[in-house]
């Protein structure tokens, strides 16, 4: 709490560089041992916990490893683009302290795949399950040339890939949520990883907004099911707001909880429980993880929390859980897996 007020004096970037540039000196620690209920399958590795870290925090692939010493099951690093992007104008993140939410509209700041492969393969990531989430670099004309791209270029060096189809800020016609531009997507994804790896062992995922109507919601699960995509995450930040907060961008935290769940709930219905779900935002405890797994998400991401509640929060959850699947009587988490339903 000290240490969060202190960070708290400052602006929300330089915070977040200070707290990067510590963990990348901090000497890796071992994880504390968690309890055996809290395993999941995750595409045929066995990981400690469905709780990962949510894209965004290590943009740059810069700290994987001592993230994942703090008690998170998967790592996911990016977004990153094919060349580096400076991102909006600063100031671009905002804490919303009362509510425990940040609105965010940083554009995609990154300093490129080519730093982000160098630091994946300087740390030796071994057996880290980690993955990889791209996005197009904001100038490109071509939205899916980018993706195809990246997919080759990053095909292989993680335990999967993320791709972004979410537009919070530019509903237009060549929205990747619109079916037709979607349904290209996926087809030039699919075939793509396919010409690389005939097997298609690396599972491509889709996050999405949740911003998003009916119909949309019918498309992406009739797609994601039609082009065999391996997951989806849901959900991204919202530009939905409840009146008082006035900065634009992606909204995370405590406010987005419900709105998330509410969508993950309907992707579960919506794909039949086929495809896995990875629900994230607004988690910040044991008992919010759980409302997520059990409306659906096989695993669950979060961000925001680790800025209101510091790392301490991961364990916090992995041990609430345990205890809640104890408590309803399940032998391990993944039998909790959409129960409401
Ligand atoms: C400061 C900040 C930066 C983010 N950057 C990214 C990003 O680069 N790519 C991405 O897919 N999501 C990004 N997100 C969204 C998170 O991954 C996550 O979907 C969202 O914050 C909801 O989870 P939370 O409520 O636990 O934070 C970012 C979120 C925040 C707060
Ligand atoms: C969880 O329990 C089920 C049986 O209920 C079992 O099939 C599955 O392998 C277990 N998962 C893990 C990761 O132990
Ligand atoms: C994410 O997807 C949306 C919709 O295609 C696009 O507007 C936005 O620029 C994308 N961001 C990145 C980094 O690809
Ligand atoms: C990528 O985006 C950045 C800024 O968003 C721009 O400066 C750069 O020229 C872009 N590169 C390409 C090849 O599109
Ligand atoms: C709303 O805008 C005003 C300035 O117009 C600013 O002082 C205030 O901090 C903003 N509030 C929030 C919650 O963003
Ligand atoms: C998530 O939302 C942000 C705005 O907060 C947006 O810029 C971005 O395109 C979205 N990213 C993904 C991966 O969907």
């Amino acid at each position: 709490m000290i240490l969060r007020n202190l960070l708290f004096l400052l602006p929300p970037e330089i915070a977040h560089s200070l707290v990067i540039t510590a963990l990348k000196k901090m000497p890796c620690r071992k994880p504390i041992e968690l309890p055996k209920s809290l395993n999941v399958n995750f595409f045929g590795n066995k990981i400690r916990s469905p709780v990962g870290l949510a894209a965004g925090f290590d943009k740059n692939a810069e700290v994987v490893k001592p993230m994942l010493s703090f008690g998170f099951g998967f790592i996911e690093a990016g977004t990153v683009t094919k060349h580096p992007q400076y991102g909006n104008k600063k100031p671009r993140i905002f804490r919303l302290i009362k509510d425990e939410g940040i609105i965010n509209r940083l554009g995609f700041n990154n300093k490129g795949v080519d730093y982000f492969l160098k630091q994946i393969s300087e740390t030796k990531l071994g057996n880290c399950i980690f993955g990889i989430n791209i996005g197009r670099n904001s100038t490109s004309k071509d939205q899916i040339s980018d993706y195809v791209d990246l997919i080759k270029i990053v095909y292989g060096k993680s335990n999967y890939i993320v791709l972004n189809i979410s537009s919070p800020n530019t509903p237009n016609l060549r929205d990747l949520h619109n079916k037709q531009e979607l349904s290209k997507l996926l087809k030039s994804i699919t075939l793509t990883r396919k010409s690389i790896d005939s097997s298609e062992s690396i599972p491509i995922i889709l996050k999405i907004s949740p911003d998003i109507d009916q119909q949309t919601k019918e498309n992406i699960a009739e797609l994601t099911l039609e082009y065999k995509i391996d997951g989806l995450i849901v959900s991204n930040t919202t530009i939905s707001r409840d009146s008082y907060y006035n900065e634009s961008g992606g909204l995370s935290g405590r406010p987005l909880f419900q709105l998330s769940t509410e969508l993950l709930s309907d992707m579960y219905k919506l794909t039949k429980s086929r495809i896995l779900l990875i629900g994230c935002g607004g988690i910040s405890s044991g008992v919010d993880a759980y409302e997520k797994i059990k409306a659906g998400a096989s695993l669950v991401q979060l961000y925001t929390a680790l800025v209101y509640q510091g790392h301490q929060v991961v364990n916090k959850i992995n041990l609430e859980l345990a205890e809640l699947v104890k408590r309803d009587g399940f032998s391990n988490i993944t039998e909790a897996v959409g129960c409401i339903h």
